[in-house]
């Protein structure tokens, strides 16, 4: 067992049912199947994962706080000592502040939705602001999460200056992926991504973008999926990310109620995930200079964009081919030359692929 990776990081999709329907949802092709992982499905699980080094969970769903056992599965955790998270609508908050009580809800870290008005049930959008107020107001760490998509792009001043008038950190995706509610919202053009980027760059100082880092902003750890973190699905099943995996059942490497976690985290299919190389990847990625930091940044995106795991990220994509067809107003780069630099990279000859691998990264990020 000595070069299988701690599982540190362990997400936990506890429902498949959800209070909204969002217009982008990429769970929503599961709200149907009604499942939703039992707490003693829970206490087992994050036994075994304690056994195979977590260190933290989190709840999601579906809408996690929809959930009949999650109060009890979040305590569980706690008094395991663990680092406990859940990203959540935001409307059923008051679940959990009554059921964990004042001390121990301060431990919790909150991610709460907000995307506007467009995107989610219009008619809790006042009602989630107030949640997620409460919540920072009991000293919980809170973050608000932000998709932005042609959906709700105008209502992207109030969003934000709601969470910067109010202290709070708010992440957003310049991005969805095109899978669920959201497959048929078209992707933004080049273009309008970038001048949305230097327009939240310049406002809005609170905001972290998920964007690859080619792009200076980025420079963060990635999510190490298939390495130290995996995620667990409503009726059990293990995989590499949830995300991809509400839509496509080919990532999913085993299932809880029939096999034991430690058993599939060393399976064929996170065997392979940690395997990879810069050079399995597609172009770009397979000759950028930014790989060894980013490894293809958000791979549920580009899957959803692609045919393969490793296919070309949409962002860099698209900047190389509008760079190449001069379609650029290069004002909006966070840096031309840098841009430039990347690209002379990509189409040179002589580029040498790094031969660590994904593992190899992955670990290194986590243990700094
Ligand atoms: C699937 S939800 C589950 C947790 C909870 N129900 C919520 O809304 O926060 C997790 C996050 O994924 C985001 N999300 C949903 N569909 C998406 C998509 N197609 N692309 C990108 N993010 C998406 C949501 O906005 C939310 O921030
Ligand atoms: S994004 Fe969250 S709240 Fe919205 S429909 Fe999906 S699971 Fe429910
Ligand atoms: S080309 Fe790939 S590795 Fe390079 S910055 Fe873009 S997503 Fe990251």
């Amino acid at each position: 067992m000595t070069d299988i990776p701690a599982l540190n990081d362990l997400h936990i999709r506890i429902t498949s049912g959800c209070n909204f329907n969002c217009q982008h949802c990429y769970a929503a092709d599961w709200f149907n199947e009604k499942c939703e992982l039992s707490i003693a499905d829970i206490k087992s699980l994050v036994n075994q994962a304690i056994e195979l080094g977590c260190k933290k969970v989190t709840f999601s769903g579906g809408e996690p706080l929809f959930a009949q056992d999650i109060t009890e599965a979040m305590g569980y955790c706690l008094e395991k000592k663990l680092k406990v998270a859940i990203e959540t609508n935001g409307v059923l908050v008051d679940k959990i502040i009554d059921g964990l009580g004042e001390e121990r809800i301060r431990k919790v870290a909150f991610a709460i939705s907000y995307d506007g008005n467009k995107m989610r049930d219009e008619r809790y959008s006042h009602q989630v602001k107030e949640n997620i107020l409460k919540v920072a107001n009991l000293g919980c760490d809170i973050r608000i999460q932000t998709a932005i998509t042609k959906i709700n792009i105008d209502e992207i001043d109030d969003i934000f200056q709601f969470s910067k008038e109010n202290g709070i950190k708010n992440r957003c995706f310049l991005a969805h992926s095109p899978t669920g509610n959201g497959k048929n919202i078209p992707l933004f053009e080049v273009k309008e991504w970038l001048a949305i980027r230097k327009k939240v760059i310049d406002n809005y100082p609170n905001v972290m973008i998920e964007l690859p880092d080619i792009f200076p902003e980025r420079k963060k750890k990635k999510c190490g999926w298939g390495v130290h973190r995996c995620e667990v699905m409503p009726n059990g099943d293990v995989t590499s990310c949830a995300p991809i995996t509400f839509n496509h059942r080919e990532f999913v490497a085993g299932n809880i109620k029939q096999e034991m976690l430690k058993n599939i985290w060393v399976s064929k299919h996170f065997a392979e995930i940690r395997k990879i190389k810069q050079s399995d990847y597609e172009l770009p990625c397979s000759k950028c200079v930014y790989w060894k930091t980013c490894l293809g940044s958000c791979r549920s995106l580009a899957y959803s964009n692609g045919t393969t795991l490793l296919a070309p990220h949409p962002f860099c994509q698209a900047l190389y081919d509008a760079i190449k067809n001069n379609e650029i107003d290069e004002s909006l780069l966070p840096d031309a030359e840098l841009v430039h630099a990347w690209i002379k990279g990509i189409e040179s000859s002589n580029f040498a692929p790094t031969d660590d691998s994904y593992s190899d990264i992955v670990k290194k990020q986590h243990m700094e």
